[in-house]
């Protein structure tokens, strides 16, 4: 099949997009580089802006296209919070100019456990009512009505993958891709840069005075290949005909900002230098995924998860590569 794959240069999409075309499938990659980079990723790629309809309904008329996944976004809850509109036009308007252009196409959509808001369970499953508490989870949360709307009128299929924390390196690439944002806001390569002597500046941990076993924020770390593999499986499951859904994607395990923290220093062989900050605006205290559903649904669980794999991955391409796409 071929297939697009919005965003194919930033982290997760490039990943995904690299396992596409291991699996098969043609793979053609739109990207502004408003994050990405262009060694993330070496196949057909086509520099573009999505919010312009203009420009994805030319590329439709000139490409045979069979499936999309779209990851292409703003990601940044602080930021969604200071640019709420900024949000609503880069999350949304893409999903809606994909969907005008290739009508009744199959569409794998990047979603998030954001879309959830600050519920007070241990352990989130995709029938809680969604109820964000930012912008960015909010354009999420629109983004996946407008596609179960879609798909209720018979217009196309379409999966929303839940994601929890994304973080590790490619396990195929051997250290050569890995996570490179800036400014980087996520906290695995934020830890490493500091342990590796590539982050002068304190790292904060936004909060030790939570409701958790040390203090600090729990989340549900899901590495980076496991993501790009559920991607595989999620357009294989709509090229078989079978129903639109969304699914978490996540470990069903949480570790605590510490316990990062530690990690990282196991790894790469040095004490962080970290201090407690005040808690964040909009950060719940725990998110942990139930993905139950998404190995009914598609057979697929996490397998290269465990939080040193995740550590040793991204440490591996931090140290080859200290700046990122850059070196
Ligand atoms: N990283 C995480 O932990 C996480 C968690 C949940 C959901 N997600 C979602 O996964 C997706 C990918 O996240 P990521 O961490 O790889 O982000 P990323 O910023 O590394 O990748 C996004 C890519 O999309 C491109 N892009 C953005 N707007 C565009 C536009 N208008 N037109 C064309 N290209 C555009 C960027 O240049 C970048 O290459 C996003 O939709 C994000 O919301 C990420």
């Amino acid at each position: 099949m071929r297939i697009l794959v919005t965003g194919g240069c930033g982290y997760i999409g490039s990943t995904t997009a690299r396992l596409l075309a291991r699996s098969d499938h043609e793979v053609v990659v739109i990207d502004d580089f408003s994050e990405g980079h262009r060694g993330a990723w070496d196949g057909e790629l086509h520099e573009m802006d999505l919010r312009d309809p203009a420009k994805v309904s030319a590329f439709a008329n000139s490409n045979a296209i069979d499936g999309i996944v779209h990851f292409a976004a703003r990601a940044y809850v602080g930021e969604s919070m200071v640019q709420p509109l900024g949000y609503w036009r880069a999350n949304l308007v893409p999903v809606m100019n994909l969907c005008e252009a290739f009508p009744g196409l199959p569409f794998v959509f990047s979603s998030t456990c954001a879309t959830y808001g600050e519920p007070d369970i241990a352990r989130l499953d995709e029938s809680l009512a969604l109820e964000p508490v930012n912008p960015y989870g909010a354009t999420k949360a629109a983004a996946e009505r407008l596609l179960q709307d879609r798909a209720a009128a018979d217009q196309g299929v379409y999966l929303a993958l839940r994601y929890f924390n994304a973080a590790g390196a490619d396990v195929f690439a051997n250290g050569d891709h890995g996570e490179h944002h800036d400014p980087e806001n996520h906290l695995v390569p934020r830890a490493i840069s500091n342990g590796l002597g590539l982050l002068k500046e304190e790292l904060e941990v936004f909060g030790t005075d939570w409701d958790t076993a040390d203090g600090t924020c729990i989340r549900d770390y899901i590495h980076v290949s496991d993501l790009a593999e559920a991607h595989v499986l999620a357009l294989d499951h709509l090229f078989d005909g079978k129903p639109s859904t969304v699914l978490n994607l996540g470990t069903g395990r949480g570790y605590s900002v510490l316990e990062i923290l530690k990690a990282v220093e196991a790894a790469t062989g040095t004490e962080l230098n970290w201090k407690a900050a005040p808690r964040r605006a909009g950060d719940p205290a725990e998110l942990v995924a139930d993905a139950t559903r998404a190995f009914e649904v598609l057979g697929w669980q996490a397998e290269h998860s465990s939080l040193e794999n995740i550590v040793e991955t991204a440490v591996n391409w931090h140290r080859k590569h200290p700046q990122g796409y850059c070196s």
